[in-house]
């Protein structure tokens, strides 16, 4: 099954609000970025934002298909923007992630962000993982439920330039 990368639209709300209401028990324990209960209003205000360009919002899908996964970073116009990223459990594991995670982050550099943050649960290794090798380094803790149960990491551009990860990173269409 091919997949493809595409920015999402405030015309994208009711395929967007079906990923979240039919996430696993399994992702919505380490992925809740619209909080337990997601609404259509809560997708909709996401999406007018995103078409009004305060965040970069991607989606994941096979053609005609339903999102299997959603990357964004919020709030692009502040100086702390937050990347998040999520997948369906049944794409796990096969360089999807990596891949929408890669154009999530092209769109910030295109866009000229100087600094992303993000947080994970400690106990999202493989989350974990995946940030360092795309330039995040833990630079704190954070609280999700329970205190001090995540860490909080940053990718700066200029530290991000000093260790040389701009260059490995071919230039890559939003198509993915
Ligand atoms: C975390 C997540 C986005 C990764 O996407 P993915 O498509 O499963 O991962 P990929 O196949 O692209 O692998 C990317 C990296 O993730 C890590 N990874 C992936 N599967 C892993 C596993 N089973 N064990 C350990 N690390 C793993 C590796 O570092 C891997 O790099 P590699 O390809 O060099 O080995 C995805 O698994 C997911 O949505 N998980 C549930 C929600 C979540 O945890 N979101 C993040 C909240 S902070």
């Amino acid at each position: 099954m091919e997949f493809r990368i595409r920015p999402l639209t405030v015309n994208h709300c009711a395929r967007l609000l079906e990923f979240y209401t039919t996430l696993s028990p399994d992702v919505t324990a380490l992925f809740q970025p619209f909080g337990p209960h997601v609404t259509e209003d809560t997708i909709r205000r996401h999406l007018a934002e995103t078409d009004a360009d305060k965040h970069i919002s991607l989606g994941l899908r096979a053609e005609d298909g339903p999102i299997a996964g959603h990357g964004f970073i919020l709030f692009t116009e502040t100086d702390r923007p937050v990347f998040g990223i999520g997948l369906r459990e049944g794409v796990h594991g096969r360089g999807l992630g990596r891949r929408l995670m890669q154009a999530v982050l092209d769109e910030g550099d295109a866009r000229g962000l100087l600094m992303i943050t993000l947080t994970v649960l400690r106990v999202n290794t493989k989350a974990r993982s995946l940030y360092e090798k795309m330039g995040f380094v833990v630079k704190g803790q954070a609280t999700f439920r329970d205190a001090n149960d995540s860490w909080y990491m940053e990718r700066s551009r200029a530290d991000g330039e000093m260790a040389g990860w701009r260059r490995q990173v071919p230039n890559r269409s939003l198509a993915g």
